[in-house]
């Protein structure tokens, strides 16, 4: 196991490489500085955790893949995340206007841009995947099974499903189960996206990216039952985003369900699951398994 300052490290590094080719890929596709490249660069930039595109490089380095067989597609489900809260912090849906710590992008840059800079996020996270040039995918033979990946976790059977069935439930009463399904849709889809991204671009083995992708339904399961805990009792300064908002809208979320220290005890019980998956790999898979540990502990 990776000790804590190493891990750190791991983290700061990964995000500045990750940061640096995020604002590389917006010179290279779009050299005009337009006002939608300044909404769509505000959002991208405005500090997030980079939690997905790190999953995606850690899971091809615990297959023995490196970093560049995967930062494409890191960069890609970075901007499909980001897309998906642009377009969630808007009036129409969760109405809210604080993300990342700053003003979210439709108060800044007015709905309508905001709507353009998400849509315009998630058609180059496309066209990343799938372009030549040094931000490609190194083997191109691999281009249409990592676009059916992650358009698969981006749409209808998954992430947009999910944000569906969230709205629909404000109000309503979800079982666990229900509650589950809609997690594993709105947030798990994309984090299981993530990892399998990077494991299938790596050159993981069948059997490794079987066991990467269990790996990713617990951590993703956790992750979400944290931001639900964190939403009852986080800091809003730490998060960069509002609390309580779960309970004015009558939300079901795991704390509504079975209090806070149930939902703690479920999300490390998910987490050792999640470790559990991993046990057949070697010291590769260090970071991953720091990750885990990481979306269990964290206060943003
Ligand atoms: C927030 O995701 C929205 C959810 C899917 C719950 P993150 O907590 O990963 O947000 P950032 O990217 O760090 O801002
Ligand atoms: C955001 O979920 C998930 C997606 C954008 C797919 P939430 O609405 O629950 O998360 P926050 O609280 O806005 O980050
Ligand atoms: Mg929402
Ligand atoms: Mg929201």
């Amino acid at each position: 196991m990776m000790n804590r300052s190493d891990f750190s490290e791991y983290l700061a590094q990964k995000r500045t490489v990750i940061e640096t080719v995020l604002l590389k890929i917006m010179e290279t596709f779009m050299p005009e500085n337009t006002r939608l490249k300044e909404a769509m660069i505000y959002s991208l930039m405005a500090g997030g955790k980079r939690m997905r595109p790190i999953l995606c490089i850690a899971a091809a380095e615990s297959v023995g893949g490196t970093q560049d067989h995967a930062m494409a597609a890191a960069c890609a489900v970075e901007m499909v995340h980001t897309y998906s809260l642009v377009h969630d912090d808007l009036p129409a849906m969760d109405d809210d206007t604080l993300r990342r710590g700053k003003p979210t992008c439709h108060v800044v840059f007015g709905e309508a841009t905001a709507i353009l800079a998400g849509d315009a996020l998630l058609t180059l996270a496309f066209e990343i995947l799938s372009s030549e040039g040094p931000y490609r995918i190194q083997n191109i033979q691999m281009i249409p099974e990592a676009v059916r990946i992650l358009a698969r976790a981006a749409g209808p059977g998954g992430m947009i499903q999910g944000q569906m069935e969230d709205m629909a439930a404000e109000g309503v009463f979800l079982d666990l189960d229900a509650l589950r399904h809609l997690h594993a849709l709105k947030t798990g889809a994309l984090i299981e996206a993530s990892v399998e991204l990077g494991a299938v671009l790596g050159r993981g083995s069948a059997g490794q990216v079987a066991r990467l992708k269990a790996f990713a339904v617990n951590i993703g399961l956790a992750f979400q039952v944290i931001d639900d805990i964190l939403n009852v009792e986080g800091d809003p300064k730490i998060m960069g985003k509002a609390v309580g908002t779960d309970r004015i809208k009558k939300k079901s979320t795991y704390p509504s369900l079975l209090g806070v220290d149930s939902s703690r005890a479920y999300a490390a019980r998910c987490i050792d699951s999640a470790l559990h998956a991993l046990s057949g790999f070697d010291n590769k898979a260090d970071p991953l398994r720091a990750i885990a540990v990481y979306i269990l502990e964290r206060k943003r």
